[in-house]
């Protein structure tokens, strides 16, 4: 095994995506989607559609596939497809065809003939700002609004009042679609009353519990199988086209796939919400930071069900602080829900932030860096619990030192055409763990298994699970056979939160050791090889303690003398007491240079370094790639990717030629270091989460080094070359 197991069927073309399961009989369904943003489908005209070639099935609200609300345990409601007639954002799925071939499901689905009631849409955040509400932000149970103020202090205007030096500026960042390479799809198979999906998610054991709950089946009749993803990023938590997938199938009685087009996925799966932030930061002349505030907006669908945690996620807890204050508003509109999507809040929440930071210390005429390292916390403002290992410090020393930060001027430099600019920004996110279940099994040809439902959505933690596994049962990783992504394998290995290295990495060594426990228990018994004997395990083999002579025998030897094909256990971790004694995080130093040309304004980004303190480093191949990825995507934000929507709720850019992402053109080398300080608090394992981080505080970095370079402040991302024209 290799630190990228999946590797060899990526890169030749041979990994089976959930599509790629090739069933018999299978039929193909096509989306059809809403044309208005807001009202109710009033009729719904199908008869064409009916008699189209190929055709076998039409669902609408009016003759829709019986499903049953479902809850799920991270999400809350799912939303269900036409259940009802209400049409809240335009493309909003309103049918589901299915026929013999996709094309002509596709083409039959442009027979419909709809009819709205239609109101009015409220499209436009800017313009829903001043009507907007205190929302509760995702993934916290903190109240919208808070607050810590030192003693004696009235209010956060007080604070920033008294300060020596103040900034106070509003920053706002494009929503954004996951944009995965792999569209949301799903490929449904009855027998004998049991159900196999194939689907690409981020948990299948979750997946499968979804379509159980929404079937009216009981959980073990569902299975859900997802060995590859082609990327997640938060978008593929629960499966849409699988629910609907398995719903016609039974109802037609064969196979059905579903597949969305990359421009359904842009409206019909969930994206992030756009953010405007308000920032104002009072400092001592030396550069204490005495008071944060930090508002925060996010567009929403109208029932309020994702809201992106921008000051939450990062102002809450970065710096130290004696005053902070900050909220939560939401403006609701007819747009495409939102979801979680890779550092959900601290993503779009550092750019303002680190942005802010970054001016302050022009304000100041201070070093960013200095700056920072001033105002490092030990702990969140105004809570006891220390981090429990933080090397944030180390993390900017060791980066100013690669980058040849000394070599920067608060006014850039021009070289040529060129200015050029070094821009830097403090990383981020959340050390989490979940509960998680791993299967570690020993075969008697001297290989093993460790198995996990979850998946590797291009994370690496297929990787991570073989070199863990091998670890624990000391044995060479090429012995070691990792899986992943079936909902029948032991429920671990969630895909989310940066938490499925540390979750489900601490379960494989519980497995293995329990897995060890139960081979010697095996080879003492009286009908064991070593009965009577004094036994130890090493380099795969049992041997005796009290008779060095004996030769070891190998766990296989131990098997096979035994009469038995394999010996498995299974593992259980999850976060326990000792989890509420400290506040964790991963933390990291992004580095940015841009060049600017002098006349056209055209940006390059010329390097990038970000040096990161998350642990243990486990897979440091998948771990390079992870962060290198989410600095790619910081990039993005900063300079390329934005949803667009026309007046009418239309998304604009709603595919790959106009939602921009970079290609490698447009990125250099990217350098990715660690600083490598085991986190045993968090757990045994000693590695905590980089999945998110990497795209953390890099997009202020960027905007950071175009100040440096320009002397314009961009405080919307993503940047446009008029941005930075002369009036
Ligand atoms: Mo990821 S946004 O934690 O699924």
């Amino acid at each position: 095994m290799t630190a990228r197991p999946d590797a060899p069927l990526k890169v030749t073309g041979s990994a089976t995506y959930a599509l790629d399961n090739l069933v018999d009989r299978a039929a193909h369904g096509f989306l059809l989607l809403s044309t208005v943003a807001h009202g109710e489908v009033a009729s719904m005209d199908v008869d064409a559609v009916r008699s189209a070639p190929g055709v076998l099935g039409v669902y609408t609200p009016f003759e829709p596939l019986a499903l049953h609300p479902v809850t799920s345990p991270l999400l809350g409601p799912m939303w269900l497809p036409l259940q009802d007639t209400n049409v809240t954002h335009h493309g909003q799925p309103i049918g589901f065809v299915v026929a013999e071939t996709f094309e002509q499901a596709r083409d039959a689905a442009g027979l419909a003939a709809v009819t709205y009631e239609e109101r009015q849409a409220a499209t436009s955040f800017a313009d829903g700002l001043a009507s907007a509400v205190d929302a509760q932000p995702a993934a916290s149970e903190a109240p919208p609004s808070l607050s810590v103020l030192a003693d004696g202090v009235a209010s956060i205007e007080d604070a920033l009042d008294a300060s020596d030096v103040t900034i106070d500026a509003t920053y706002e960042t494009a929503p954004q679609n996951h944009a995965a390479m792999e569209p949301h799809s799903a490929v449904a198979v009855w027998a004998d009353g049991e159900l196999t999906v194939y689907t690409g998610n981020q948990a299948s054991h979750l997946v499968a519990a979804d379509l159980a709950g929404a079937l009216g089946l009981p959980a073990d009749a569902v299975q859900v199988r997802n060995p590859v993803v082609g990327g997640a990023f938060g978008g593929k938590a629960t499966s849409m086209p699988a629910v609907l997938a398995a719903a016609a199938a039974r109802e037609l009685g064969r196979p059905v796939k579903a597949a969305l087009t990359r421009e359904q996925v842009f409206t019909a799966t969930a994206n992030r919400p756009a953010t405007v932030q308000r920032i104002a930061l009072g400092a001592r002349r030396d550069g204490t930071l005495a008071a944060v505030r930090h508002d925060s907006w996010s567009s929403a669908t109208p029932d309020l069900g994702f809201i992106e945690p921008t000051s939450h996620g990062t102002s809450r807890e970065w710096y130290r602080t004696e005053n902070l204050a900050i909220s939560q508003k939401a403006v609701p509109l007819n747009i495409p829900p939102a979801t979680f999507m890779r550092a959900p809040g601290e993503g779009p929440g550092s750019f303002a932030l680190e942005s802010a930071i970054d001016e302050l210390a022009v304000a100041l005429a201070m070093d960013p860096i200095a700056l920072r390292t001033r105002n490092n916390s030990t702990a969140p403002p105004g809570e006891d619990l220390q981090w429990s290992s933080k090397h944030l410090d180390e993390c900017f020393e060791v980066g100013a030192a690669r980058f040849g930060w000394e070599r920067r001027s608060p006014d850039g430099r021009v070289e040529g055409d060129w200015l050029v600019g070094m821009g830097t920004a403090t990383a981020m996110f959340p050390g989490l763990r979940f509960p998680a279940t791993v299967g570690v099994t020993l075969h008697a040809d001297d290989t093993a298994t460790v198995a996990a439902s979850g998946a590797d959505p291009g994370t690496g933690l297929l990787g991570v699970l073989g070199i863990v596994g091998a670890e624990s049962l000391d044995l060479d990783r090429d012995r070691i056979t990792p899986l992943l992504g079936d909902s029948r394998l032991p429920p671990g290995g969630l895909s989310g939160g940066s938490t499925a290295t540390a979750s489900a990495g601490s379960a494989t060594m519980v497995a293995a050791g329990t897995v060890i426990e139960q081979l010697l228990a095996l080879a003492t018994a009286p009908d064991g090889p070593f009965h009577g004997r004094e036994v130890g395990y090493a380099d795969g083999s049992v041997h005796a303690l009290d008779d060095t002579d004996r030769a070891p025998m190998t766990f296989g030897e131990v098997l096979r003398s035994t009469g038995r094909d394999s010996l498995g256990a299974t593992g259980t971790t999850a976060p326990g007491e000792e989890m509420a004694k400290h506040s964790f995080g991963s933390w990291g130093a992004q580095f940015c240079e841009v060049r600017v040309h002098r006349l056209t304004r055209e940006i390059r980004v010329s390097r990038l370094l970000g040096v990161f303190d998350a642990g243990r480093i486990i897979n440091p191949q998948a771990a390079r790639s992870q962060l290198m990825g989410g600095m790619i995507w910081g990039v993005s934000a900063a300079l390329h990717e934005g949803i667009e929507f026309g007046a009418d709720g239309r998304v604009t850019n709603r595919d790959l030629a106009d939602y921009l992402l970079p290609v490698n053109a447009d990125i250099p080398d990217v350098d990715v270091r660690f600083v490598e300080h085991p986190d045993t608090l968090l757990s045994d394992l000693g590695a905590r989460g980089l999945g998110e981080i990497g795209l953390v505080g890099m997009a202020a970095a960027v905007a950071n080094a175009v100040h440096n370079a320009t002397g314009v402040r961009v405080r919307r991302i993503p940047i446009r070359l008029e941005d930075l024209l002369e009036d």
